[in-house]
């Protein structure tokens, strides 16, 4: 059908008039006289209504037939109809079917676990659909926020030789025949070195982390936004964190409300993150309140666990910072702290709802010595650091730097029950197919 197609969302906007629009068959019904067609694009659903006496008997045969999930393209007249599902109908007086469909496998009420499996089928859903493009106005918000402030977008490599964030997590990858070849689970050592060139870089790339848990917030591959900036003192860096996770709450504010509804996902639960300052305390206050306020005792010393994280976060309706943390449960590239030695200057950002650590920085402890310390003390073989410990030798400057999980970002402001439906298609220890 030749013509200029219109969105469906365009088609609702106008209510009325000839219009050509084109997509999926999301829902049908029909007698041996007429047939609705609930038609799907990306960008919205539309009422169609095809009667038998408007289009020709063989083009009738074929919209008996029609299945949901066939892609078709139809031309007719829109008007208002507050009993159709967007509130407007198209009646329709030519229909092309541009692909049939098999029937879909997809019903009602169908597990998790088949979910899983059909994946490739299960994007085309509502549900799905709108969180991806909340997930695309998170990216775009992430890339925004840095591009405004003046940073560079920059790559690390995926195949590393290092561990970042220690080495249980790390995934190693047959390379050629070598040994000490793994997948990335952070950019961050090998930013550290392009600081000197670039001073305020960002990424948003793929992690990898071999977690043994199955938790409603890991993955095994995540996107990861990244930000690394030369001159940042500490301050600066827990600023970024706050600045971007408001350019995100935002930006899908702004962009997404259509989606949120779709996903019954309350505004109100995100707009408190655009009003106000986010709490900051440090580990110990952290302990304190969880104490007086949860009655939940913490050993000075040992690291927050899910549990204590959720509680904190209940006590809050924004992200919160938690900051000088024990530098044993941190890696071992955070500086020490000079108010107080036993901690580093190390922030957390956890999400409120029990969406958990949404990042995860730092101010990089620039004595030479003493990330050598730790890492013998870590069991690793120092030789394989001498790039990253260049950066401390030629010119080194006051820099940091964090890195969110985008999907658990995704979860939360979708208000999802699990980081799985943040990301097409999740892969977590017993998952990677299809
Ligand atoms: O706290 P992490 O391990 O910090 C780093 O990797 C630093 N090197 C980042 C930096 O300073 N450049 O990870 C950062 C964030 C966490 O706060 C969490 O949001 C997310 O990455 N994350 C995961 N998301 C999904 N699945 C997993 N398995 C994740 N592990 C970490
Ligand atoms: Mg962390």
């Amino acid at each position: 059908m030749e013509g200029h197609y219109i969105t469906v969302r365009e088609a609702i906007a106008r209510a009325e008039g000839d219009a050509l629009l084109r997509g999926w068959v999301h829902r049908e019904r029909g007698s041996n006289a007429f047939k609705f067609i609930v038609l799907r694009d990306s960008s919205d659903i539309i009422q169609c209504v095809v009667r038998k006496e408007d289009i020709p008997a063989d083009a009738w045969e074929q919209v008996a037939k029609l299945q949901v999930e066939a892609s078709v393209q139809v031309a007719g007249t829109l008007r208002k109809d507050p009993r159709a599902p967007t509130g407007v109908e198209l009646k329709v007086s030519a229909i092309e079917i541009v692909g049939t469909s098999d029937t879909f496998p997809i019903t009602k009420d169908q597990s998790i676990e088949f979910l899983a499996d059909n994946r490739h089928l299960w994007l085309r859903s509502r549900k799905m659909t709108a969180i991806l493009k909340v997930r695309s106005a998170v990216f775009g918000a992430i890339h925004g926020y840095f591009r405004s402030k003046s940073f560079f977008e920059y790559q690390s490599p995926i195949f590393q030789s290092v561990q970042c964030e220690g080495g249980s997590t790390l995934f190693p990858v047959p390379y050629f025949g070598q040994q000490g070849v793994f997948l990335a689970q952070s950019w961050q050592l090998y930013a550290e070195p392009a600081i000197f060139a670039l001073e305020r870089i960002y990424t948003v790339s793929p992690s990898f982390r071999a977690e043994k848990s199955k938790t409603s917030r890991h993955l095994t591959e995540y996107w990861h936004a990244e930000m690394e900036e030369a001159w940042a003192d500490f301050e600066r860096i827990v600023a970024h964190g706050e600045g971007v996770l408001k350019h995100i709450v935002r930006t899908v504010l702004e962009e997404c409300r259509p989606e949120l509804e779709i996903l019954g996902r309350d505004p109100k639960m995100l707009e408190p993150s655009l009003g106000k300052p986010f709490p900051r305390m440090t580990y110990t206050d952290a302990l304190a309140l969880l104490k007086e306020r949860c009655g939940m005792d913490v050993e000075w010393g040992k690291d927050l666990r899910t549990v204590e994280e959720d509680k904190l976060s209940e006590l809050f309706d924004t992200p919160i910072a938690i900051t000088h943390y024990p530098k044993k449960v941190k890696a071992f590239y955070m500086k020490e702290s000079v108010e107080d030695p036993r901690t580093v200057l190390g922030v957390d950002f956890i999400a409120p709802e029990h969406y958990g650590e949404i990042i995860g920085g730092s101010e990089r402890e620039s004595d030479l010595k003493e990330i050598v310390r730790k890492l013998k003390e870590q069991g690793e073989k120092v030789d394989e650091y001498e790039f990253y410990l260049d950066t401390r030798r030629y010119g080194s400057v006051p820099h940091g730097g964090f890195g969110m999980g985008v999907e658990r970002v995704v979860a939360w402001v979708c208000g999802l029950e699990s980081i799985k439906d943040a990301i097409p298609f999740p892969r977590t220890m017993l998952r990677w197919k299809p």
